[in-house]
């Protein structure tokens, strides 16, 4: 694999043909904030600290645009201001505080407990068989139940739900499918509106209940709000989740020693769960506009300028990891940012992190040894990281 000193960050096929984590090494070194070229080009943040800053001044650097580079460069996002994600201050707090609501104690001790059940149920079902696709046959099976178990979606519409997601997030270059995965996506979010006008009119113990039912703002929700925030929870919590567990197999895998000391108890689940979420770092980056000019890392930033912030650089810093190349499941501190900083950090991040508790414990339970026995398919993002299949066998 060869160390590019240019790396083109808008080509989905770049991380996986070069080695990405010395590039970005020699970026942190030598230009840690620079200007990528293109049409429009966009600022560039690879340091730990820059970045860690960056997410916390939601003052100068703003969502509501989109904060995926793919989506800016082409155009924007048009759920700005509507959808948590892709809002900003005073509405963000707003939508933040109502959708806090949803991830109370009570819902998410009960979600969790799914989370084992189901884990369990399908580790100790895989485990009995050779090989298999760890990506297929389990990882795909965990993260959108979650989700699904948080919003009390009936089982009798999750696979239609599913069938959609996959469609809505394909990406395939072709016209069709481009189409396709926009239908998907509109499906996604009628059916949304459809369960909320439903349970706006009846409503129940549930977290789609209350965003449908609950004020922003001193204002109700719009069922269009309601249903994108209701999809902003499939967005950011599917294909996330999904690969990290992938990561957490395939890396287990690729170092024995640390799988043993995991199983023996010399480093704890808890600090593999936030090794993993470093080594897999899901989302490569996000992006923010600037809303005024401003100086990053030295570097003059101009209103209006789109700046990517790379959390795969941050997460590989030598100026706050010890070796960061190393997988150190007992790592301790970890200041990853694989969920993000300040008043955008993930609220997904206690499910996403138990999820990862859950697989973690139900491998250590039942298996020896881990085997990746065939080629993995790797995502091809500049935005996901991780692979789409996973060959493995367990012992
Ligand atoms: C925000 C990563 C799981 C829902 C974020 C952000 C990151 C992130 C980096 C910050 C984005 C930004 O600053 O622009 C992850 C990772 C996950 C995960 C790595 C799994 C390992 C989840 C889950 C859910 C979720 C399970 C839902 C149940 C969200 C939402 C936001 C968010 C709604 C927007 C928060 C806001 O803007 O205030 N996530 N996430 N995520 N995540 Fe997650």
């Amino acid at each position: 694999m060869t160390t590019p000193t240019e790396l083109d960050l808008t080509d989905a096929t770049a991380f996986v043909r070069h080695d990405a984590y010395a590039f970005w090494r020699d970026v942190r070194e030598h230009r840690p904030v620079y200007w990528h070229e293109g049409d429009p080009g966009f600022w560039v943040v690879a340091r730990h600290a820059d970045v860690l800053s960056c997410y916390a001044d939601v003052r100068s650097l703003s969502s509501a645009r989109g904060t995926v580079l793919d989506v800016l460069l082409s155009g924007g996002d048009s759920a700005g201001g509507k959808m948590l994600a892709v809002t900003d201050r005073p509405r963000h707090r707003e939508l933040r505080n109502l959708m806090l609501r949803a991830f109370s104690p009570r819902v998410l001790g009960a979600v969790e407990e799914r989370v084992w059940e189901r884990t369990s149920r399908l580790i100790r079902t895989v485990a009995r068989q050779g090989e298999f696709d760890f990506a297929a046959e389990v990882a795909e099976h965990i993260p959108m139940n979650t989700i699904c178990d948080l919003l009390s979606i009936p089982e009798a519409d999750r696979e239609k739900l599913l069938r959609w997601n996959k469609l809505a997030l394909s990406s395939e270059d072709a016209e069709s499918d481009r189409l396709d995965s926009l239908e998907a996506r509109n499906e996604i979010i009628g059916y949304f509106m459809d369960l909320a006008r439903h349970r706006r009119g009846d409503p129940g113990d549930d977290v789609i209940s209350m965003i449908a039912t609950a004020e922003a703002g001193g204002r109700p929700l719009t069922l269009e709000e309601a249903a994108l925030n209701c999809y902003s929870l499939v967005l950011g919590g599917d294909e996330s989740s999904r690969v990290s567990a992938i990561c957490a197999v395939k890396t287990f895998a690729e170092h024995p020693a640390q799988w043993r000391a995991l199983r023996e108890g010399t480093a704890a689940v808890d600090t593999a769960v936030e090794e993993v979420l470093r080594w897999a770092t899901p989302a490569r980056h996000f992006a923010r506009t600037a809303t005024r000019d401003m100086l990053i890392g030295g570097r003059q930033v101009r209103a209006g300028d789109i700046v990517t912030l790379w959390n795969i650089s941050a997460n590989n810093d030598e100026e706050v990891f010890d070796q960061p190349r190393r997988f150190d499941p007992a790592r301790s501190p970890n200041k990853h940012l694989s969920f993000g900083h300040g008043p955008h950090f993930c609220v997904g991040a206690f499910l996403g992190r138990a999820e990862l508790r859950a697989l973690l414990s139900a491998l250590t339970e039942s298996v020896a040894e881990i085997e990746v026995c065939g080629e993995p398919a790797p995502v091809y993002s500049n935005f996901l990281n991780g692979y789409a299949s996973l060959p493995v066998a367990f012992r």
